[in-house]
């Protein structure tokens, strides 16, 4: 039911922010300083990165250009094209991966993992995709509770969903957003058959063109969406999916108690932390393998000033003012922001952290909702459950539990 969207910005939102981070939204953007907004929240550095909304943010270039759509399949032998979101300065070529929380390689499969009383894990691509075919051999996880996702998301949050949720491994749910604007009319249920999606692999595939977008499954289309079929008379604008989007998978426990009682019903119930997957391996976990990304040309009478980056040249945030641009997508370090993308000196990503605590992947075992700051933090960011708290410092960091 709840846009899975929010979570995944929650949970790559970190970073630098002030200790009292200034909020941000269409009518209220983000001051200079702080130029870039992040789920809700205003800052600089990773804020300005993959998730920037630049609609919401100080000006349309806050936010560092979009790198590029890029063909290529993904197969997974080992983590070394991937890095920790709050490391990430931007350069795709360097890393093709940005993550959080659990993920580990495992029989030639990504797998994210989400133990016990962990928000999860995410791992996002940091190429974006401006229409265009992507697959992947998937097996979600299971028990009530518990959601898997395989999802395009744009900056300014058009979005184009696969989302399992965990009580039923017979059907998967389809859904799509336009600038995050709820509908639950969009949301629809797909039979799997053949197996189940736990035990069995299947091949799920968005293909999104600028006219049609498909829903298939193991090479069969399970559903088709008209650009026109979206059209608002009042807006006098398509309410389609039309900006270029990231590749997000996720494992996350929508039946958490931080959750809403929407998200909770929607979910299946709270999770049963004392299911077998938890006894057996000590974590819920979701694979994926052979992610195929295939780049659709940008639309005709698209502006084509190189081909490094995508960039918003328009509040309206529509398909048609999106234009190619040969800017770079890469910050120096993690105090700069779209306004001066190397006014800091150069640092390299390996050396880069918001804050070096925070770094390590999977040694922090810690439970996600128990401290006196996750309330708050978790509302303020869309509810992915937060740990930690704002230290009041200039470079205070949210420290994110799965982090
Ligand atoms: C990005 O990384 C690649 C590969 O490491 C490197 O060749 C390139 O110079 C980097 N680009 C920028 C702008 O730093
Ligand atoms: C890895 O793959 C093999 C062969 O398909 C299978 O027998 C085994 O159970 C898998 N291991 C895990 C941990 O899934
Ligand atoms: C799973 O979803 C399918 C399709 O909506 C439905 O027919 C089936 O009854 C559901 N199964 C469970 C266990 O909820
Ligand atoms: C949801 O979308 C449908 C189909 O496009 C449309 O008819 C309906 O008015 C929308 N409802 C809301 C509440 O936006
Ligand atoms: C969408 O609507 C326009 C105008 O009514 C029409 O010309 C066009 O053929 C339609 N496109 C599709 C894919 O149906
Ligand atoms: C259509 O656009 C109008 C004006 O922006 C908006 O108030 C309305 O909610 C939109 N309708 C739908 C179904 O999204
Ligand atoms: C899990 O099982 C243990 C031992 O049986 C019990 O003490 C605990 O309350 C259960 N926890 C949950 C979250 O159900
Ligand atoms: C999971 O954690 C809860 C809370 O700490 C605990 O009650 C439960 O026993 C744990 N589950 C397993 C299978 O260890
Ligand atoms: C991906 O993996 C699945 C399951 O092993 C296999 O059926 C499929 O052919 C593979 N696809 C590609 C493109 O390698
Ligand atoms: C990706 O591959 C398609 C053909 O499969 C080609 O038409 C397109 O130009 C390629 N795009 C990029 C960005 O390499
Ligand atoms: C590219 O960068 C230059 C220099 O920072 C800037 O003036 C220009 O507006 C940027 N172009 C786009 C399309 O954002
Ligand atoms: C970015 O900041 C650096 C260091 O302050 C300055 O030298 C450079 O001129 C600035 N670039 C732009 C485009 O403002």
């Amino acid at each position: 039911m709840r846009p899975v969207a929010t979570l995944f910005l929650a949970a790559l939102a970190a970073a630098t922010v002030q200790a009292t981070a200034p909020t941000c939204s269409a009518d209220d953007k983000c001051p200079e300083d702080y130029p870039c907004c992040y789920s809700g929240m205003c800052g600089v550095g990773t804020y300005c990165l993959g998730g920037c909304n630049p609609l919401d943010s100080y000006s349309l270039d806050s936010c560092a250009p979009e790198p590029i759509c890029k063909n290529q399949t993904y197969t997974f032998t080992n983590m070394d094209n991937a890095i920790l979101y709050d490391h990430y300065l931007g350069n795709a070529t360097e890393y093709d991966w940005v993550y959080s929380g659990y993920p580990k390689i495992q029989n030639d499969s990504l797998w994210l993992t989400m133990p016990n009383g962990t928000t999860g894990s995410l791992f996002a691509l940091n190429h974006y995709i401006w229409y265009g075919k992507i697959s992947a051999s998937i097996k979600s996880s299971r028990t009530k509770g518990v959601i898997t996702g395989f999802i395009l998301m744009s900056d300014d949050e058009d979005e184009i969903d696969y989302e399992w949720v965990g009580y039923n491994l017979t059907s998967v749910q389809t859904n799509f957003y336009f600038q995050g604007i709820e509908n639950y009319t969009n949301e629809v249920t797909a039979a799997v058959s053949d197996g189940d999606t736990f035990d069995d692999w299947h091949t799920y595939t968005i293909d999104w063109k600028p006219e049609t977008l498909e829903w298939q499954i193991d090479g069969v289309t399970m559903r088709t969406l008209t650009r026109n079929s979206t059209y608002n008379a009042t807006a006098g604008r398509y309410q389609y999916p039309q900006t270029p989007s990231r590749l997000e998978m996720s494992l996350w426990p929508g039946g958490s108690e931080a959750e809403g009682l929407g998200t909770i019903e929607w979910a299946g119930g709270l999770i049963d932390w004392n299911s077998t997957d938890i006894e057996e391996y000590g974590y819920f976990y979701a694979q994926y393998k052979n992610i195929t990304i295939e780049c659709y040309p940008a639309p005709a009478g698209t502006i084509d000033d190189g081909d490094v980056s995508y960039v918003y040249t328009s509040d309206s945030g529509l398909s048609s003012t999106i234009e190619l641009s040969g800017n770079s997508t890469v910050l120096n370090n993690l105090e700069d922001t779209g306004l001066n993308m190397t006014a800091g000196s150069k640092v390299t990503a390996s050396d880069s952290s918001s804050d070096s605590s925070s770094g390590s992947s999977s040694s922090s075992g810690s439970s996600s909702s128990s401290s006196g700051s996750s309330k708050s933090a978790a509302a303020s960011h869309g509810q992915w459950a937060v740990q930690g708290s704002l230290v009041a410092a200039v470079a205070a960091v949210v420290a994110l539990s799965s982090l």
